[in-house]
């Protein structure tokens, strides 16, 4: 079977874009770029990305041994906006790409063009524009070749989003403050974590809480108001009740909470969760909540090296159940190695029997510095189309269990090119997930890894502020990881405030 393709491209350099095009029909392997129209042979095929400037032309030919397999091209009009004018002719070159491959290897990959994260703010700038929804279905099919399902999905998604977008608030923010620390590894993580260790953790919370202390001054002294606060990681509940409280109690003293609307926690992991635990979250307000179950077969949680049984993601549910938690999430992924249609089923039964009131479900993206990327060989991943139905199944039975998708996302390297889908029930929608998606708040980090966005509503554009992701580095720097988020806080404000 025939499987190199060489691209050539004329008239642009758009390499990157093609290329991750390409990646979603073929396996990068299968494709080179070559430089000059290369020797065809009975081995490869030529794929020639062609832009023609003065004829206002994009054009895509499909070549084997001179003969032309396939070719697509549009006209598009003029326009004197350059930095309109390159995203079109970007745009175009993937189009007629897409077209020329959908027709050769007869699928159509659901989202299209698209290879961004963010499919939804497409349609929150065509909102912007005017447009009602038959005319963003028809921009959206035309412009980027995504499938029906897919165009509803992010309309009904942004339509609910609305109404937690208010980017012209500039006085709004919200805080996120990273615990990266986790028991063990699982198998398909790459998340920045680092494991239990008495004394580091010590010394990585008296450097947070330092920071919490004069991010928090600074915050009160510009009069920004904290929407919502997300402890996320890792794990934050591999830390001690005590640690816990200490953390909570830091964040009630040192940031103004009046007007916060939502306080979680991501839990995560039922193997550190305990009722003593729970209850400090409780004390301290914390009113949303992640156990996160990944599956409801013991047999992948063994696999993926999550150290604890079905029963307890049970048990743990219903001990926050009873201590008063409402707003619990669950996380799920799908694709994971061994699993097929009959265990998804089989896991949304008992998630339906709990009855969460959000429930996130993740494909699996085989990420670069996992364990699962370096012993892939090992493992018996499902291809596409069985991942597609796996997800079909997480939809059908979210429906029943009225949740509706309220948030999403996409990532690199996930099965099947797919997504991550946050579903809730109506009023339980994690707020700070959609402000972090559609990126018109400031979200202020806090901890290692934590990357602070600060938005510049006038320029509709982010400015990103990382703090260093290493636990030592961060505890040795913590005094500049605050400097730099005052010197964006200062630019932001017009350098109007006392540092
Ligand atoms: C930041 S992680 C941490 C959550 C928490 N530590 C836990 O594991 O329960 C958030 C979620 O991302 C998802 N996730 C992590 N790595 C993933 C991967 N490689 N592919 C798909 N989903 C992934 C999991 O569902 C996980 O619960
Ligand atoms: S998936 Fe969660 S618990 Fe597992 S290593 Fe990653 S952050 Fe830690």
């Amino acid at each position: 079977m025939i499987k190199l393709i060489n691209v050539l491209l004329k008239g642009h350099n758009f390499e990157y874009e093609v290329g991750e095009l390409l990646k979603i029909f073929i396996h990068k392997k299968d494709f080179k770029f070559v430089q000059q129209k290369a020797l065809e042979d009975n081995q490869s095929f030529l794929l020639v990305s062609e832009y023609i400037k003065d004829q206002n032309i994009t054009k895509a030919t499909l070549l084997q041994n001179e003969k032309v397999l396939g070719e697509k091209f549009i006209y598009h009009e003029k326009i004197n906006n350059s930095l309109k004018l390159k995203k079109m002719i970007k745009r175009s070159i993937k189009i007629v790409i897409y077209d020329i491959l959908r027709e050769f290897y007869d699928i159509a990959p659901p989202w299209g063009i698209l290879t961004g994260i963010r499919p939804t703010k497409i349609v929150h700038e065509l909102f912007h524009e005017g447009l009602n929804i038959e005319k963003i279905k028809k921009r959206v099919k035309d412009d980027y070749r995504m499938s029906d399902e897919k165009i509803d999905l992010i309309i009904n998604i942004a339509q609910i989003e609305k109404k937690f977008i208010h980017g012209e608030k500039e006085d709004q923010v919200s805080v996120y403050i990273s615990i990266p620390f986790c028991p063990t590894r699982c198998l398909y993580c790459s998340f920045p974590s680092h494991p239990y260790e008495e004394e580091k953790i010590k010394d990585y919370l008296n450097a947070l809480c330092y920071e919490i202390k004069e991010i928090g001054n600074t915050l009160k002294k510009l009069n920004k108001k904290v929407e919502t606060l997300y402890i996320g990681g890792g794990t934050p509940t591999t830390l001690t009740a005590e640690q816990l409280d200490t953390l909570l109690k830091t964040i009630h003293h040192f940031i103004d909470l009046k007007y916060v609307k939502e306080m979680t926690v991501e839990a995560g992991r039922p193997d550190t969760i305990t009722k003593e635990k729970l209850e400090v979250l409780k004390r301290n307000k914390i009113n949303r909540i992640s156990i996160n179950p990944q599956t409801m077969n013991d047999e992948t949680l063994i696999k993926i090296g999550r150290h604890h049984k079905v029963q307890d993601i049970i048990d743990t549910y219903e001990m926050a159940k009873e201590i008063g938690f409402d707003s619990i999430n669950m996380d799920l992924i799908i694709g994971l190695p061994g699993e097929d249609e009959k265990m998804v089923e089989h896991t949304m039964k008992e998630i339906q029997r709990l009855d969460p009131n959000n429930l996130t479900v993740h494909t699996l993206a085989i990420k670069r510095t996992s364990r699962l990327k370096e012993s892939i060989k090992d493992y018996d991943l499902a291809k596409e189309e069985q991942v597609q139905k796996m997800i079909h199944i997480t939809q059908d039975y979210a429906k029943k269990m009225g949740l509706i998708p309220y948030y999403m996302y996409r990532q690199k390297y996930m099965l099947g090119n797919l997504e991550n889908i946050g579903y809730s029930k109506e009023n339980y929608e994690c707020i700070y997930n959609i402000q972090i998606m559609e990126e018109k708040q400031s979200i202020i980090a806090l901890g290692a890894g934590g990357v602070s966005k600060f938005f510049y509503p006038k320029e509709n554009r982010l400015e990103r502020v990382p703090n260093v992701t290493n636990v030592d580095e961060y505890i040795k720097r913590i005094d500049e990881m605050i400097e730099r988020k005052r010197k964006e806080f200062f630019i932001q404000n017009g350098n109007n405030i006392d540092r």
